[in-house]
């Protein structure tokens, strides 16, 4: 992808072949960075930890300007994986050899979604804006948990680009969280309170004789299921709800399901939608669960983990029409937004709510209106953490770096990169394209045994050369693909595509087992 920004020139190196491990073993035998003084951590000799520094700085970036010449993934060497398992150092090591141990036994052995050949889960490729920024902040070393700082203020502007966004109005709230796991649980706990009143908060789930009830579609992330849990509303009360042929919520079935609770008693207070299922990337009809919610009164929620971005992508905001009417919305910067992990989101409509929810007075953390205390409410008010750190800094960089127009172009593209996926497959006569291409998601199938597909997937992964992951699609073990990566090109896809055939033909689908390799 064209950046709009140059990175800072410098020499480069001479490039060296790749052979995936510890290619980037470059000028670590320099003269030591003094561990410290001996009265604080900081350094005694500051030009050498700055020589330092800058080779640490280089090292990532042309890991990140070659990445496309590394092998995807490489399965951790034994000699390797013991080497990172060491007992407790009592004593200093100098700052160079422990970043060599990074280069040679970290680096090379990482998941690799920053490869435009990675498409497993749904996973962000992040990007050099985004690494630089996390370098500053980890500088600055700030805690966003409250008071008055410029840190703080960056996260308010981030919130409020994302009510511009989602059409959402002044009063709302939002929060940096890890993910949309972490996001989908704070909008259950915001609902919860607003089904049984603040009340809920002291005498907890079990003291009300109210049986509270959620919905959420077939196809909805295990988070959800999760974040009842955690909330202690219990898994049971998460009912679940069929989908369509197109894996979209069966909304006659959910009103059926509404209906037939209430007449047995129960509550119902939470419609979870999804933007992006995680299987194959349907959307929930959004607008007309909006009208559900507020006819039958219940709290709308989007799981939006990486769809929701999709707002940035003028192709696809007409898709997510309703969202602007959810009561809270989760979804995660680190996957279409390309933000470093983590940076997960949580948006919501009723800022007083979510403040009622969270919010727990202690002397220690008095606000003031002047010095730093000033400043109230702060992030602790709007979640379970009191330390946070700087998550909004990568984002701001990163949206303000790239512009959120070139962001959703690249939302646009990823797309247009499945359907290019899609194609492939139909015209393929060993393989079988096993759900319609919603968004950015393609599931396949080599035609045998979900053994031979497991194994082509494990193969495909280890050879390096394109990573996928599997799910299960009606009982069918599925190859699946998500490009959710800015890097990733049609070239990846033909290479996922003619190394799948590849591996398929080398096997024997009776046993599964390799013929020839
Ligand atoms: C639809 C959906 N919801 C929730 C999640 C969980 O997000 P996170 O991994 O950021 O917690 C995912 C992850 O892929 C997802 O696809």
């Amino acid at each position: 992808m064209r950046t709009t920004t140059s990175l800072p020139g410098r020499k480069r190196r001479p490039r060296q072949k790749s052979d995936g491990a510890g290619d980037l073993n470059l000028a670590r035998r320099q003269p030591a960075a003094t561990p410290n003084n001996g009265e604080t951590l900081d350094p005694q000799d500051w030009t050498a930890l700055r020589a330092q520094g800058h080779r640490m700085l280089d090292d990532m970036l042309d890991y990140l300007e070659r990445i496309r010449e590394r092998p995807v993934w490489q399965p951790i060497p034994e000699a390797v994986r013991r080497r990172l398992e060491q007992p407790l150092p009592r004593h200093p090591t100098d700052l160079g050899s422990v970043h060599e141990t990074f280069m040679n036994s970290v680096l090379p052995y990482a998941l690799g979604n920053t490869h435009p050949g990675f498409m497993g889960w749904v996973h962000g490729g992040g990007t050099a804006v985004g690494m630089l920024a996390e370098m500053l902040a980890a500088g600055l070393n700030a805690n966003l948990g409250g008071r008055d700082q410029a840190p703080v203020v960056m996260e308010r502007q981030v919130l409020s680009w994302m009510r511009e966004l989602f059409g959402f109005p002044a009063g709302a709230s939002g929060l940096f969280v890890t993910g949309t796991s972490m996001a989908n649980f704070v909008a259950v706990l915001v609902a919860r309170t607003g089904a049984l009143g603040q009340k809920v908060r002291a005498h907890g789930i079990a003291a009300s004789e109210i049986r509270l009830r959620a919905y959420a579609s077939a196809a909805t992330h295990s988070s959800l299921a999760r974040a009842m849990d955690l909330a202690g509303i219990g898994t049971d009360a998460l009912r679940i709800i069929g989908v369509d042929d197109r894996h979209e919520m069966d909304v006659g079935a959910l009103e059926a399901a509404i209906e037939q609770d209430r007449g047995a008693g129960f509550m119902p207070f939470f419609i979870a939608a999804t933007a992006g299922t995680v299987d194959v990337g349907a959307i929930d009809k959004l607008d007309v669960l909006a009208d559900v919610a507020r006819r039958e009164h219940l709290w709308f929620h989007v799981d939006g983990a990486y769809g929701a971005l999709g707002m940035l992508a003028a192709d696809i905001a007409p898709r997510l029409a309703g969202i602007e009417h959810a009561d809270s919305i989760a979804f995660d910067f680190h996957k279409w937004g390309q933000v470093p992990y983590d940076a997960g989101f949580v948006l919501v409509r009723d800022g007083k709510l979510h403040y009622d929810t969270f919010a727990t007075p202690a002397p220690y953390l008095g606000r003031g209106h002047r010095g730093m205390a000033a400043g109230s409410p702060w992030p602790c008010d709007f979640g379970p953490d009191l330390s946070r750190g700087f998550r909004a800094l990568k984002t701001w960089f990163t949206i303000s770096v790239y512009g959120a127009d070139q962001l959703g172009q690249t939302i646009s593209r990823c797309c247009e990169r499945a359907r290019y996926l899609a194609r492939r497959i139909e015209a393929e006569p060993e393989l079988e394209l096993l759900s319609p291409v919603s968004l950015n998601i393609v599931c396949f199938r080599y035609n045998a045994s979900d053994e031979v597909n497991a194994d082509i997937v494990a193969d495909l992964q280890e050879s390096g050369v394109a990573a996928p992951s599997t799910t299960k699609l009606r009982g069918r073990l599925a190859i699946r693909a998500a490009i959710v990566n800015h890097r990733t090109a049609e070239q990846d896809m033909d290479a996922l595509i003619d190394a799948t055939i590849r591996f398929g033909r080398n096997k024997n689908p009776q046993s599964g087992r390799h013929h020839d390799e």
